[in-house]
Parts: C-alpha cells; structure tokens; sequence
C-alpha cells in the first residue's frame, strides 16, 4: 500500500494488543514483558552519540552506565505494563536503582532536551521506540534532515523541533502518524526546511487528533497544503513566514481554528470566512498585495453597504466569478459529507460480544479456553491452524511488515521458533459482530494454491481483531517489479506468465470456486507475494467485507491513487467480480509493462497504463511498451503469446464491465497463450535457485 512501512521494529505482541489505541494507559498487570527490547541500548548505541557532535555535551553525558537510569537528564520511562517509572522521590530505591539499566519490560515515554546545546543530527533510530510519545528538541542546534523514520514511529504523539537547524523536506511518512490517531501536536517552527509540504499518503486524512501545526519561519513553498482544511481538530496553525503562493482555501474557515497565522508569505486573492473579527490583520499581513477581505482591505472597493462579515464573503465570491462560487459549494458539500461518515463510524462499533459467539459456535477453540480464564480473548481456530494455542500469539514478538488503511500487518516469531502473519485490524475498521462472523468463518474455510490461507481468528477482551495467516518469507511481486536489488531473480516473459497465471487461478476460485462465491476487493502487487518457482499467492481477499463502509471506502480511494480502481466503482460496497476483473487487467498491464500504475512518486505523476497502451498501438510502437527485461530471449511476440496476453489486460480494463472477460475466461485464454520455449528460459544463469518447476 501507499503506507508501506519497511521499516521494522520489535515491540511485543501481548503489549500491542492492548495497547496500542489506547495509549497505554490502561494497567493490566496480567501481561506478560517482552523479551528483546532495550531501549537503553538503543539510547546508548545509537541515539547519544548522533545527538551530539564531536564534542562531549554536558547534559548527554549523564546517560551513562555508572548512573542511575533515574538520574539520566531529560527522559521519562513506562513499563510494559503502562505503570510509569516515577523517578521523582529522591529517597525511593529506585531513584539510586543501577539495575534497572537491564530490566528489558522498561520502554523510554519521552525525551525532552529543550536548550540543551545539542549539536549533531536527529537519528532515524527514534522511530524505533515502541512507547515513545513526546519527542522535544527544540532550541538547539540540530543540523541536517528530519529522517523518514521519524513517521513509522507507533506511537509518537507530540513532537517538537522547533528552532534548530534542519533543512531538507518534511519527509511525507509524517502523516502516518495521523493513521491511528495519535498525533496531536507537530511543531517545526524556525527551521530551514524547503519544499512543498508532501500530502498524507491517504486522501481525504482528516488527522484526528491533531491540535496543534506549526511549520512557521521555515523556507516552504509551493501552494497552500489543501489537505490540512481536513484535519477537523485543529485549534492552532502557523503558516506564516514561508514562501508560500497561492490563494487560500475557503473551507479553511470551517475548522474551529483558535490560533492562525498565515502572515509573510505570497498569499493571494479572497480570505476565508473566520467569523467576526476573530483573526487581526497580523494574521495576514505581508502577503502578496492581491490578498483580500476581512480583516484586510475589502476586494472590490465598493461594498460597504454590507455589514455582516459572512454575506460580504459570498458576495464578494459571487462577484468575482462563478468559479469561486463553486469551489465555495463543493466545500460546503465535501463538509457535509465528512460529518455524516462521522457518525455512521460511532453506531457500527459496537461488537462486545463477538468473542461470546466464537467461543458458542466453534468446538475446536479448546486451546482458547485452556489459557483463556482471566478474561483474555478468544482463538478461533481454522483448518492447519491447530497446533496454535492463544498463549503462544499473546506471547509473539512481531515485527511491523506493512501499515494500510484497515490495519497493520506483523511477522510475528512464535515462542517455539516458528513464525506467523498477523493483521491486527484497525479500531474503528470492523463491522458488527452479525456482519463479521460470518465472513470470517468463509475466509476461514477457503483453501487454494495459490491464496494464502488465514488458520486463526483472534477477537481480544477489549475489541481487537487479529487475522492469523501462514507467514511466507516471500518478495510481493511490487517489489519484484519495482525495487532496484541485486540478487532479484531476472523476470523473463515465461517467470511473468507463470505469476500472472496463479494469481488468475486465485482469483477465479475466488469468483466461481467457492459455495459463497466472494470478491477479492484488493487486487494490486503488493498483495501477490511470490516463491522461488515463480507460483503467485494472493493475500488480504475479502476483507472489505468486514470494514464499515467508510473504512471500505477508503480501500477504494487508495485503489484509485494506485490506478487500480475500476472507473464504475464508486464505493466499497458496489464491488463485484468485474472490479476484480478490471484490477487484474491494470495488475497484468504492470507485469507486461513493468510500471507502476497510478500516482508514483514525488511528482505525483499518474501513470495510466491502458491509455499508454493504446497511444502505442496507434502510433504503431506497441512493442515499445513492453518491459526490457520481459523480451529477452523473445523469438515471436506472437507466438510466444505476448501479443495475446497484452490484448487480454486490455479488454480485462475495458471500461463497460459487460465486455470484460471472467476470471475463468482469463485463465482459459492465459492457458492456451503460454510462452512457446520454456526451457530455455529457465537456463541456470538466470534462476536464483537452480530449481525448475513445470508448469
Ligand atoms: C509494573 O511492573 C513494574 C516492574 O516490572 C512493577 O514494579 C510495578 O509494580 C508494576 N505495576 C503494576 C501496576 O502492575
Ligand atoms: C555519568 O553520569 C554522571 C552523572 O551525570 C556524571 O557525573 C559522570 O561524569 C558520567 N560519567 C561518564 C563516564 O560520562
Ligand atoms: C531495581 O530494579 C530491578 C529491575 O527493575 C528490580 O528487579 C529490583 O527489585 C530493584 N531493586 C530495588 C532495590 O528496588
Ligand atoms: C555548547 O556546546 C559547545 C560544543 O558544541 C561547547 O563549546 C559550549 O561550551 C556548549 N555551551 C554550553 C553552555 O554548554
Ligand atoms: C508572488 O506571487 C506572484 C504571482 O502570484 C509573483 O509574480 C511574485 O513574484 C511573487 N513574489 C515573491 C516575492 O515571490
Ligand atoms: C505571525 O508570524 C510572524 C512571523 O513568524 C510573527 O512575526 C508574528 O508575530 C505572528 N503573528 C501572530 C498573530 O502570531
Ligand atoms: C476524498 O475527497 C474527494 C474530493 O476531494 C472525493 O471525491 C472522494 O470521494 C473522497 N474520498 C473518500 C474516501 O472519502
């Protein structure tokens, strides 16, 4: 997905279950510590010698061994089990503790250096802290970027770095910290930092906790960021001294906004509505002479007949044009339709008893119960998944393998050594227990080559969801095709077909193999994981299924950023084989072209791979489009069904769903096309394993 998180961290499955919405500050003393996480060393290896520079500082150098951990300046500790380590009474054991250095169920919370005379760079480590919550190292002399890392943290909630010396870009991962709610407040003021501030990799973030934002007194340009006009709980936001051009978005004046400043940048045309006199002309000044409306001079010079603030603001728009009368609409529309999806979210939460049911209906649960007394959750467990017990994926250290917009997926290590994948589904992602069970029962049931099989469902006392699969230690083919690595086995045309053939077949069984047939709704390349013989498995099918339709819906928004999103679906719930279909066709298009559909990138650049076909075909350079790597060792496009396949991705994207071929058609038509000389395709110099599978 967009949010793919690369980036790994060991936190303790037990702690996250229980923790991880909310904030920990619940106390459960029946949990159990994790087993590998030190953040002192961490603190010692990696984050003391980068925050300072050559020279020794004064303050770090109380992070020492020979000290108390009390005693280390500028930090604050949690333990597993959320209970703070209270470091305040000079006179309790713990404040001339030396052990509890190795005590490893001790996580660091904050980290608070203000005017410190900090010199060096802020170390992309941070983002490795599991409970680490408030970061504040302002007024000092940090240099360099504000690291990618900083926004995989998983619990970061308020961060400021104001008045150092960074420059760079405010890397765009920082919105993942808006993903599950956690970012309050985001203070950069006085830095050097460049650029045009990137966007949430999820449209339409609203950011819900964030209060406060404050990117003044840096070296911004580019247009206004539009997307902060959704982030619904802002109270305070500093734009002011950038270089920022461009008019300011009305639907900025709908956030109850306490604090404002938009002063000294290049602004232009009409202010927002913020309600009578509640901003002064401070807010706005030093911006382009263009910029206008209260409490700055008035737009056309001649409407002093209106008194009231408001009606002056849609006149004003009214007559400068229709085009600002719509924008003023759509606003208004967009609003409306946040609130109402607001609400919905709120009624359909509400599944107490899921785990009851489980527990009635399925018999095979007895490890659940063996472990489960206390009021923890329950397993429901799955063909192949026996040999789990509840106990042992409470007790998994995992590690973060990918965020989405529904959940965070885990490669957890079991205590006998073997390994699994979770899905810990997101809050506020799930529908009613009536709704959930069901599907999960039918996702539980389907076994097939080339679909990773989900052995265990996991319904926590507290509301958590957790999907259990069979973890692969397999490359997605998105990788496959776009990352640059050495020792990637080389995809030639007959490796392609074999992976475009499986995941046909997977879908096909999706569609007509199954009593209940269902819909994968996530067709992409990151969700295809490949092995070493080149068979494809599909994973995440069917989950829409157990979103609410907004969380649904934004599957379908990120299915669009990532062209994959048929043109009729409109939202989640309309989704049918024929969406499938059209997802396949973009997903067939990627393999035989090897780009990347959809926005890519910095730029932002939508790549359609349909229309660049079908530019080729008219200008009579189709072979162009293929992949380099794909035509090695091509006699005959046309006999070695290269032609054939890219005509079926095509009519696969058809844009009337009755002219798209089934699933089943797909297969068929993939099946008699093969790739005419296969062995030599497979010669040794080209396969990372030496093994060659037959078809
Ligand atoms: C939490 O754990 C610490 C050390 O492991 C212990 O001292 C403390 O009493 C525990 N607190 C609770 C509330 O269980
Ligand atoms: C360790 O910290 C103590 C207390 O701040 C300080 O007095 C001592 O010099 C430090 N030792 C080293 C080796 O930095
Ligand atoms: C010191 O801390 C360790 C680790 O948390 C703990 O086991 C030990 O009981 C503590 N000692 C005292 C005297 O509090
Ligand atoms: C701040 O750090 C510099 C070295 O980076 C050092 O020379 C200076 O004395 C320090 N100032 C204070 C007040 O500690
Ligand atoms: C401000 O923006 C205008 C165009 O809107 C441009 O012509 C002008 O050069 C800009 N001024 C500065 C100081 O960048
Ligand atoms: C707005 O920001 C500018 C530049 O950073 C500052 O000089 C001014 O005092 C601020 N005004 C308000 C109202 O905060
Ligand atoms: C996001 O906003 C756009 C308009 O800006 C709208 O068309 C789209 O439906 C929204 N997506 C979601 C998931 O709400």
């Amino acid at each position: 997905m967009a949010v793919l998180n690369p980036f790994s961290l060991s936190i303790s499955i037990t702690f996250f279950l229980f923790c991880i919405f909310s904030f920990c500050k619940a106390k459960d003393s029946s949990l159990s510590s994790p087993t590998t996480s030190s953040d002192v060393q961490l603190l010692l290896l990696k984050i003391k010698p980068l925050l300072q520079s050559n020279t020794d500082n004064l303050v770090l150098s109380s992070w020492n061994t020979s000290t108390p951990l009390c005693q280390w300046r500028g930090l604050k500790w949690v333990f597993t089990n959320a209970s703070i380590l209270s470091c305040s009474d000079l006179s309790s054991p713990q404040w001339t503790n030396l052990s509890l250095h190795n005590d490893p169920s001790l996580h660091l919370l904050s980290l608070q250096l203000p005017s410190a005379n900090l010199s060096g760079s802020l170390p992309r480590e941070i983002g490795e802290f599991p409970m680490l919550q408030s970061l504040y190292l302002n007024i000092n002399s940090l240099k360099g970027t504000i690291p990618l890392e900083l926004g995989y943290s998983t619990s970061l909630s308020d961060i400021d770095l104001s008045y150092n010396l960074f420059i760079g870009v405010l890397p765009p991962s920082i919105w993942n910290l808006c993903e599950s709610d956690r970012l309050v407040s985001l203070k950069l003021h006085g830095n050097s930092l460049t650029g045009s501030v990137s966007e949430p990799a999820l449209p339409n973030s609203t950011c819900k906790d964030l209060q406060f934002l404050d990117l003044g007194s840096n070296k911004f340009s580019g247009n206004f960021p539009d997307f902060v006009t959704g982030f619904g709980a802002l109270k305070q936001l500093d734009l002011g001294d950038n270089m920022f051009m461009s008019t300011i978005p009305q639907s900025l004046g709908e956030l109850k906004l306490e604090k404002l400043n938009l002063s000294h940048n290049n602004f232009t045309g009409v202010l927002p509505f913020f309600g009578e006199s509640k901003f002064g002309v401070d807010a706005f000044e030093g911006n382009n002479p263009g910029l206008c409306g209260p409490p700055l001079k008035s737009c056309s010079g001649n409407n002093s007949s209106m008194s009231s603030g408001a009606v002056a603001g849609i006149v004003i728009s009214l007559m400068t044009g229709a085009v600002v009368l719509a924008s003023l609409l759509i606003g208004y529309m967009q609003n409306k339709k946040r609130k109402g999806s607001g609400e919905s979210e709120d009624e359909l939460n509400d599944d107490d008893d899921l785990e009851e049911e489980i527990d009635e209906e399925n018999g095979v649960s007895g490890s659940g119960s063996a472990v489960g007394g206390a009021g923890e959750g329950k397993l429901m467990i799955f063909s192949g998944g026996e040999n789990l017990t509840l106990e042992d994926v409470l007790n998994a250290t995992g590690q973060v393998m990918e965020k989405t917009c529904y959940g965070t997926a885990y490669k957890a290590k079991l205590a006998d050594g073997s390994t699994i994948a979770l899905r810990l589904l997101r809050e506020d992602s799930c529908k009613d227990r009536n709704s959930c069970l069901p599907v999960i029962k039918q996702l539980g049931k389907i076994r097939h080559e080339n679909l990773i099989p989900l052995r265990a469902f996991y319904q926590g006392k507290r509301g958590e969801k957790l999907l259990i699969y069979d973890y692969l230690p397999l490359r997605s083919l998105h990788d496959l095709l776009h990352e640059i690595k050495a020792g990637k086995p080389v995809l030639n045309w007959a490796r392609r077909h074999k992976i475009a053939l499986g995941i046909a077949r997977g879908l096909a069984y999706l569609h007509t193999g199954l009593d209940f047939p269902i819909t994968h709704a996530n067709v992409r390349s990151k969700n295809v994981l490949v092995d070493d013989f080149f068979v494809a498995r599909l994973t995440d099918f069917g989950l829409d299924k157990l979103m609410i339709p907004s969380v649904a819906d934004e599957m379908v928004a990120l299915a669009k950023t990532d062209g994959y999103k048929a043109p009729e679906l409109k939202e989640m719930k309309k989704c049918n084989s024929r969406t499938d279909v059209y997802a396949f066709g973009i997903l067939l298009l990627e393999i035989l072209i090897g780009k990347k559909p959809g926005k890519n990138g910095r730029s932002g650049e939508f790549v359609d791979l349909p229309s660049m076909v079908k530019l080729a075909v008219l200008e009579e350079t189709t072979m162009d489009v293929f992949d380099v790597e794909l035509l090695k060792g091509i006699r005959s496009p046309m006999e070695d069904g290269l032609v054939q396949a890219l005509k079926l991705a095509m009519g696969c994207c058809a844009p009337m769903t009755s002219v798209r071929p089934s699933m089943e058609e797909v297969v068929r038509q993939l099946e008699e096309n093969r790739p005419r000389n296969r062995s030599a395709l497979y010669s040794p110099t080209e396969t990372r394993s030496g093994s060659i599978t037959p078809f």
